[in-house]
């Protein structure tokens, strides 16, 4: 088995992997795995922005309460500070790699500020509705160019290799030493790299480095209806915890309120920026309905509009609802919203004269792995950043265009952090076992795996999505139990595929959704149940974390 050294694995390629690749550079060898092809990422397809006091007539304190608004009581305030406030640095370290956002003449700022859901100021820096593209050919420019960085396309990371594990199998150092002995107290488990799965060879390699770093961003894929691109199925979450991370805040599930609504388009979002541009949700009598929910009206944050739309819907058996845009212009519609406009017009929609069908659908997990503003897991040697970690900034409920932030400042935190260890050498002498194929084959059943993708999907919109109760809770579990013991048989009886890999992990993922969603006997932010429909300070102001392993590990 080939077995690759570097200084530092990063797995995954949007904003949080490449940042985190690009800083880390500096200090020596990284090797970025990504799945797919390089620019497949969550962050290409982010349309809104960044959100960042940059207008001399807002504040940190204004982004600050606004998020905290949002978050409804479950964010760390250090944190949602020391985010928001060094927001402008790391915007001018984007500008200095080269990308250029929308500007505006006359602006105080310079700039053409978006307004999303939530926010109380303009304040998000876009690049028309194209951010996330224009951000991650940015920044593949600079590690197409950097000597230290190696980026492998179609390498799904599949677990994490830890000294327990190893020592668990009875493996130490080609020397004989305690593993790590540098780092860390001797029985501490620490990540020294992991196993993953190379598509393009069809084998399995090992890749050893004294830091992993996920970056493997979100998990809308655990939802049949979502806005995220194929690649987000949660890997780094479900890795995590296949590895005894703690888990936090997982019932949490942002559902974006307008994902176009028609039969040939697959998970295409219109932007809450369109709404900032004063579109107004109708329904198909073309009545506002959304002020029934909130003063704030069609800009109320997601949690809030997404249940309006959701009720409204149910309440009148429509399949959607519509977002009038009719008063802009198509010269300001090419210019802001070029992709939407486009898109729609490809569908035989004309936003400056057809209503847009809308529905929501699962967008962002404001949960994840336990981590500080600096990406530090509780395990040695393992860090997290972007949308894959919790570091305390979006508590019950993100604030829109929030997370590409969270996510820059997060990797430089982190490698500020890491650039004086010394645990490098060591690493190299650990001795990786070879991947263990057992008695797998060559897997004849692909139709299971196609039907329990599916189930698994259904299984948690229908009984874990926007409104919950204790019985559908029940139900999810139930069935996902039965699916998680058939999907392990799989996975051990065959060879690994990328399809059982990522249906591992949602599988996995979607169980701690509904434990998450289980302990929590109140409604608040983004997880609203009718079981215990008011907010519950007094029992439940506090993260949800789950900390347990798995039986049996890895
Ligand atoms: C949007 O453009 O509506 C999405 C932005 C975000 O999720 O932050």
């Amino acid at each position: 088995m080939k077995i690759l050294d570097s200084d530092f694995i990063v797995v995954g390629s949007g904003l949080a992997g490449l940042m985190s690749a690009l800083h880390l550079a500096q200090r020596g060898t990284v090797l970025v795995l990504t799945k797919k092809a390089v620019a497949d990422s969550n962050t290409a397809w982010a349309q809104g922005g960044i959100a960042c006091v940059m207008d001399p007539s807002d504040s940190f304190d204004q982004h600050v309460s606004d998020t905290l608004d949002a978050g409804a009581g479950l964010c760390d305030e250090s944190v949602v500070r020391e985010i928001i406030g060094s927001g402008p640095e790391q915007i001018r370290q984007l500008e200095a790699y080269g990308l250029k956002f929308a500007e505006l003449e006359g602006s105080p700022s310079g700039y053409d500020l978006g307004k999303e859901g939530g926010h109380s100021q303009r304040r998000v820096l876009h690049c028309g509705d194209l951010t996330g593209h224009e951000i991650e050919q940015t920044l593949l420019r600079q590690v197409a160019d950097h000597e230290n960085i190696t980026l492998m396309e179609h390498c799904a990371a599949i677990d994490l290799i830890t000294t327990g594990w190893l020592e668990s199998r009875g493996v130490g150092t080609a020397n004989g030493t305690p593993i790590m002995p540098s780092r860390g107290a001797a029985s501490e488990n620490q990540c020294v790299g992991l196993y993953a799965y190379d598509g393009a060879r069809g084998e399995i390699f090992a890749a050893r480095a004294p830091h992993t770093v996920l970056a493997t961003g979100g998990g809308g894929k655990v939802y049949i209806y979502t806005s995220n691109p194929d690649v987000a199925t949660a890997d780094g979450v479900a890795i995590a915890w296949r590895a005894g991370l703690a888990i936090k805040n997982l019932e949490f599930i942002q559902f974006h309120p307008t994902t176009l609504y028609h039969r040939e388009a697959k998970n295409f979002l219109i932007s809450e920026a369109v709404r900032g541009e004063k579109a107004l949700l109708v329904n198909a009598n073309g009545d506002t309905f959304t002020r029934k929910f909130d003063d704030r009206g069609s800009l109320a944050p997601r949690d809030i509009v997404a249940r309006a739309i959701d009720s409204e819907m149910k309440s009148t058996g429509a399949p959607c609802v519509f977002l009038d845009a009719r008063h802009m212009t198509k010269d300001f519609l090419e210019k802001r919203f070029p992709k939407i406009y486009t898109t729609c017009l490809q569908y035989g929609i004309d936003m400056t004269s057809d209503l847009i069908p809308v529905v929501p659908s699962a967008h962002y997990f404001c949960g994840g792995i336990e981590t500080g503003v600096d990406g530090a897991t509780a395990m040695p040697g393992l860090h997290a950043c972007g949308e894959v970690a919790c570091t305390g900034l979006h508590g019950a409920n993100r604030l829109a265009s929030n997370s590409l932030l969270e996510a820059l400042v997060c990797s430089r935190r982190m490698a500020d952090r890491l650039a004086g260890d010394a645990s490098h050498s060591v690493c190299r002498e650990i001795k990786v076992p070879a991947w263990h194929y057992g008695d797998a084959v060559p897997s004849d059943e692909g139709i299971v795996v196609e039907h329990n993708w599916n189930e698994v999907r259904t299984c948690m919109w229908d009984y874990v999505g926007i409104v919950r109760t204790n019985k559908r809770l029940e139900r999810a579990e139930r069935r996902l139990d039965n699916l998680r013991a058939e999907i392990r048989d799989y996975y051990l009886d065959y060879f690994v595929t990328p399809d059982i890999l990522e249906l591992r992990n949602i599988a996995d993922v979607a169980a701690l959704i509904v434990r998450s969603a289980q302990s929590r006997h109140e409604s608040r932010g983004l997880q609203y149940t009718l079981d215990y429909p008011d907010r519950n300070d007094e029992a439940f102001a506090h993260p949800t974390v789950i900390e347990d392993t798995p039986a049996g590990g890895q």
